[in-house]
């Protein structure tokens, strides 16, 4: 993909980003808050739901069907255990002690979208469970400071892979962040992985989102027959964290975080 494809945003585009941005900070500490033993991820799509539609946004994920998939049915996704990324919220299945969740959500104000997820633990959660959580997190930090002018897509991609092979883990390499804005998947798609130094350059104006996918196991995933919910191949721990992220003259600047 050229990077003449990608679509550079305006400081009056970014703003409007960052209006939307709050409002996925706002669903996701919401949905954060409602995660106990005993809720339904389908509760928490329902809680998703309620927030988006009070603060007038509107689902970048439900009915989204691409490449033949069928059209996703919420407007949240709910990854528990060893699911990687796109678990479908279900009325069946119920949050416990010890689980770990991935809560995904994007939606579309003022002609923009934004996109972040956050990995949290249950109640008491086990050892390897809190690595890979706190692992994940460090490693899209270390993403989102490598999102300067004149730097290159890879430095994004080996910042997660560094940090994350570094402790242990493994990174997914079949999905990919992205670039976003009237869309929510814009190019250029941002790997989890590269070689320092390459791929494309990184300008003012470009927005990111970066989203790690880390297993706590082999790197391996397959799509269940829902054809969403992405799991480990081994059926381990993964978990997933993602920010939409500016690039701009002051550096990079966090749309989706308070
Ligand atoms: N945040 C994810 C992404 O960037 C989720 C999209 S999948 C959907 O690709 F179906 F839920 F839309
Ligand atoms: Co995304």
């Amino acid at each position: 993909m050229s990077s003449s494809s990608i679509t550079l945003k305006t400081a009056d585009d970014i703003a409007k980003m960052r209006r939307v941005g709050l409002i996925v900070a706002d669903v996701l500490d919401a949905v954060e808050a409602a995660c106990r033993p005993g809720v339904s991820t389908w509760e928490l799509n329902e809680v998703a739901n309620e927030v988006m539609t009070k603060a007038g946004a509107t689902s970048a994920f439900l009915g989204y069907a691409p490449h033949g998939a069928p059209p996703y049915p919420g407007v949240l996704c709910t990854s528990v255990n060893e699911v990687v990324v796109h678990g479908i919220p279900r009325k069946d299945v119920i949050l416990k002690d010890g689980d770990i969740i991935g809560i995904d959500f994007a939606c579309y104000k003022e002609g923009f979208c934004a996109d972040s997820a956050r990995s949290i633990g249950i109640g008491t959660i086990s050892e390897e469970a809190r690595r890979l959580i706190e692992v994940t997190r460090a490693s899209l930090d270390k993403a989102i400071a490598a999102c300067v002018h004149g730097n290159r897509l890879d430095d994004i991609g080996w910042a997660v892979q560094s940090h994350v092979e570094k402790h242990g883990f493994s990174v997914v390499k079949e999905f990919c962040g992205h670039g976003i804005g009237r869309f929510m998947h814009e190019s250029p798609s941002v790997p989890n992985f590269g070689s320092p130094g390459h791929g494309l350059r990184l300008k003012r104006g470009m927005v990111l989102a970066i989203e790690p996918m880390v297993n706590a196991g082999r790197e391996d995933i397959e799509v269940l027959g829902d054809g969403w919910t992405a799991v480990t191949q081994d059926r381990r721990l993964a978990a997933h964290v993602e920010h939409s992220v500016a690039i701009t003259g002051h550096g990079p600047v966090v749309l989706t975080r308070r």
